[in-house]
């Protein structure tokens, strides 16, 4: 029997903890950091917290590299502190939803440990191991974050060790029912604590081909990338089915698939009522700049206002057709800030276009989730050297761009776009020296275009960004149209090329969502009712006619 849904009406907030807020002045953000801001967070109207990876880590790809499940990183903090969270979100209403990290861990967990220690250990079956007879890495397999997905087990020659992603994580073996059962066991006791769900990371990686066959070339490297045999694989829903029933399912968790590459056929699978998750994540959009979201070096994609349309609501069909719901997300801590990244002209990216860019997704039938600095219109930062850059996969693709053959200027341009260090500078609060993330210089360097762009400034403004999320929070929930936001029916509107038009309907009420993306004046029949939301001061209507002014957005009902 399908569960209910209670989670339609979230507002969730993604938290990347190592760059939110600092409380102990060591430059790195903190679970006590968390703690002091929930009363600001609870001014968004958010209902629930995604919290990144606070577990213990080498931090090689910031704690997605998990060495401990059951222990919280001392960068972060103690378990107290996290005690202490959840029982203060609690207070206020708020939920919590942790990351699981289960494709794969730390090379530094003692499962891989003792796994490396002891051929005959039962952890050596927790990951996958192969070994040659040429002594020639298994196959041509690219991993995500670049070079081959096999490292030499030190010691062991001929003998390999494979990884979707860095060398530092190795995939488990979901082959492994022992492996299995221990994931679930681990699940299940951050359940028991009172976390309301997860968000689950590279879920679509966890079942590979097992014939581990090369295929031809895709790049300069001779390697192939490892979504063809190691993404969305044949077998994959047994492997999730089992997860969900195993947990999930008995506590009625919330759960938000990261899960990149599920052909439409399968969504009913994945989300419908008996789906193995609550959502996924609609990440269609996201990444309509380029041509390949790992593999940014390939080079940008051309795009149009029109193209991005087209996107949203054929993401949003296939989704209504699967009888299932989507997380909307305009970032996250893979991506670049949007503003910097759907603004093409960078005069242009303005909180203006911040606020109609908010107004695009937000009231989109699904959960809308919002990433920390997005609510006040964080933008890219420019770097000017690859030293710059601290995340793993931009390092690492900037290694296999020029190797491909680019030029370092011309790779560094094209990371600086699509660089994930992008999301992760810190929280900007205020205009101080470290922007009130820390009184000390932050692990990674704050965003070179802050002025205006922080939490202090923007309380004062009540036309700033922060205070139009804070209007749409209290929109989306206001009594009198929180139904039709959640449950009405889509109708894409018949508009002008650069403007994003949609109607949500329910048997009563009919609410217009009109959103002009360009910097020229737009016309737009006039819709009926009222105006519940405007991200300009004016508003021009005639008779028939709505005029938009350059990145209006405007929400009648
Ligand atoms: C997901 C995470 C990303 C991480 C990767 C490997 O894509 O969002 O940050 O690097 O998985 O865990
Ligand atoms: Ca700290």
């Amino acid at each position: 029997m399908a569960t209910t849904r209670w989670w339609k009406d979230e507002i969730v907030y993604q938290v990347y903890p190592r760059s939110f807020q600092d409380t102990n002045n060591d430059g790195i953000g903190d679970l006590q950091g968390v703690i002091r801001r929930l009363d600001y967070l609870k001014t968004l109207g958010i209902t629930m917290i995604w919290l990144s990876p606070v577990y213990r880590s080498p931090m090689v790809d910031m704690g997605y590299d998990i060495s401990d499940y059951q222990a919280i990183d001392p960068q972060f903090g103690t378990m107290a502190d996290f005690d202490e969270l959840l029982k203060e979100t609690k207070k206020r209403g708020i939920k919590l939803i942790m990351d699981l990290v289960v494709n794969h861990t730390s090379d530094q967990h003692t499962w891989f440990k003792q796994a490396l220690a002891d051929h005959n250990s039962p952890y050596r079956n927790y990951y996958i191991f192969k070994k040659t007879i040429d002594g020639q890495v298994p196959n041509n397999w690219r991993s995500i974050f670049g070079g081959s997905t096999w490292t030499a087990v030190p010691n062991e020659p001929g003998t390999y060790y494979f990884h979707t992603f860095a060398p530092q994580q190795p995939d488990l073996n979901w082959e492994n029912p022992q492996l299995r059962q221990a994931v679930y066991r681990m699940i299940n006791w951050w359940l028991d604590k009172g976390i309301a769900g997860y968000r689950i990371d590279a879920i679509t990686h966890l079942k590979k081909d097992l014939d581990w066959v090369s295929l031809p070339p895709d790049g300069k490297d001779g390697l192939v990338s490892v979504i063809k045999k190691g993404q969305n694989r044949p077998g994959l829903n047994k492997f999730l089915d089992e997860l969900k029933t195993a947990t999930f399912k008995k506590y009625n968790a919330v759960t938000i698939g990261e899960a990149y590459g599920v052909p439409a056929a399968d969504l009913p699978q994945f989300i419908g009522p008996d789906g193995y998750f609550s959502m996924i994540f609609d990440f269609s959009y996201l990444n309509i700049d380029i041509a390949n979201v790992d593999e940014w070096y390939r080079g940008k994609a051309d795009w149009t206002i029109k193209d991005l349309k087209k996107t949203i609501f054929s993401a949003q069909k296939a989704i209504k057709q699967a009888g299932g719901w989507t997380a909307n997300v305009l970032e996250n801590h893979d991506q670049p800030r949007v503003l910097s990244k759907l603004i093409k002209n960078s005069a242009e990216q303005t909180p203006q276009a911040a606020k109609a860019l908010a107004a695009m997704y937000y009231f989109l039938p699904g959960v809308p989730f919002i990433y920390q600095g997005q609510e006040i219109g964080m933008k890219n930062f420019q770097r000017s050297s690859i030293k710059q850059f601290n995340d793993v996969s931009s390092i690492n693709n900037y290694q296999t761009a020029l190797k491909a053959g680019l030029q370092p200027k011309q790779a560094l341009k094209l990371l600086n776009d699509r660089s994930r260090d992008n999301a992760r500078t810190p929280m900007q609060w205020d205009n101080t020296q470290f922007g009130g993330f820390s009184q000390t210089q932050p692990w990674l360097e704050l965003g070179n275009d802050r002025q205006g762009i922080n939490v202090a400034a923007e309380e004062q403004d009540p036309a700033s960004v922060l205070n139009f999320y804070r209007r749409m929070g209290k929109l989306r929930q206001d009594k009198r149209y929180h139904s039709t936001f959640i449950d009405g029916q889509l109708r894409e509107l018949t508009v002008p090329d650069e403007v994003i038009g949609y109607q949500r309907q329910s048997a009563s009420q009919t609410i217009t969502v009109l959103v002009n993306l360009t910097a020229t004046v737009q016309t737009v029949s006039r819709p009926t009712g009222s105006v519940l939301l405007n991200n300009h001061t004016k508003l021009q209507l005639n008779q028939n006619q709505l005029i938009l002014k350059p990145y209006q957005a405007v929400i009648f009902g």
